[in-house]
């Protein structure tokens, strides 16, 4: 067993009963998960992890008042802004998860300043989950079979399992070693259904703006106690 996990995904849950909990609006919650954030991103390029997967919002996030899913984009927009220079001098490499092309312009501009700027980096690869779901990337990726087909450019008894993985957003990449979920639910929540097949799953009952890096090397600490056998003995 390697001694970190290769790839860390994470859902940042619980920022709005943070804010409820010190008498502060809901937004005043995700600004400070996204300050949170920024601390998992540096302390997880630091300790040399591979990739770091963050589910920022859902496709079922659109339910929320407008409000709070504006506010929700313009930290993003924010945090591109302040954050995208030291994420580029630290070698950070930025990818999207999601169908991020169908969020406010703004958004999508910094995030695409954030792809093209660290395109070429090679450290730490930092994926952010946004208007993102694992059915829809599966019913995508499932599409983009049937076309590859239809086009013969793939038969159907070439379709494996490795073959699939490559049409997910993830393609290419590892899936996920430890999946982390904060605030004390126990769900996945529709993310990363297919990746997560042998996972090792760690729930804490931290709200996300309290997820202190020492906290994230405890996870990984629960994580090396774990005796994965992948279904073999
Ligand atoms: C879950 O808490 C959190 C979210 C839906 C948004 C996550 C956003 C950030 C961490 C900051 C923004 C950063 C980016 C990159 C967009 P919740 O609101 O579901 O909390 P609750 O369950 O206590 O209400």
């Amino acid at each position: 067993m390697s001694i970190l996990p290769r790839h860390i995904a994470i859902v940042m849950d619980g920022n709005g009963r943070w804010a409820e909990k010190h008498g502060k609006r809901r937004l005043q919650g995700h600004d400070a998960g996204m300050k949170a954030m920024k601390e998992i991103v540096k302390r997880s390029s630091a300790l040399g992890v591979g990739y770091l997967t963050v589910y920022a919002f859902s496709t079922e996030n659109w339910k929320r008042s407008a409000i709070e899913v504006s506010g929700i984009f313009k930290l993003l927009v924010r945090y591109v802004d302040q954050e995208l220079q030291e994420l580029n001098d630290n070698n950070v490499v930025v990818n999207i998860l999601g169908s991020y092309r169908s969020l406010p312009a703004d958004a999508v501009a910094a995030l695409e300043r954030a792809l093209a700027t660290t395109a070429r980096n090679t450290g730490l690869h930092f994926n952010i989950a946004l208007n993102y779901g694992s059915r829809p990337e599966i019913c995508e990726a499932v599409r983009s079979v049937a076309v590859a087909v239809k086009d013969g450019r793939l038969s159907p008894e070439e379709i494996t399992e490795e073959i699939f993985s490559g049409f997910l957003d993830t393609g290419g990449m590892p899936d996920p070693d430890l999946v982390i979920r904060t605030s004390g639910e126990k769900r996945l929540s529709n993310f990363l259904l297919w990746q997560s097949a042998y996972s090792e799953f760690v729930f804490t009952d931290v709200l996300w703006p309290d997820f202190s890096p020492e906290e994230l090397e405890r996870c990984i600490e629960e994580f090396r106690q774990r005796n994965r056998r992948f279904g073999g003995r």
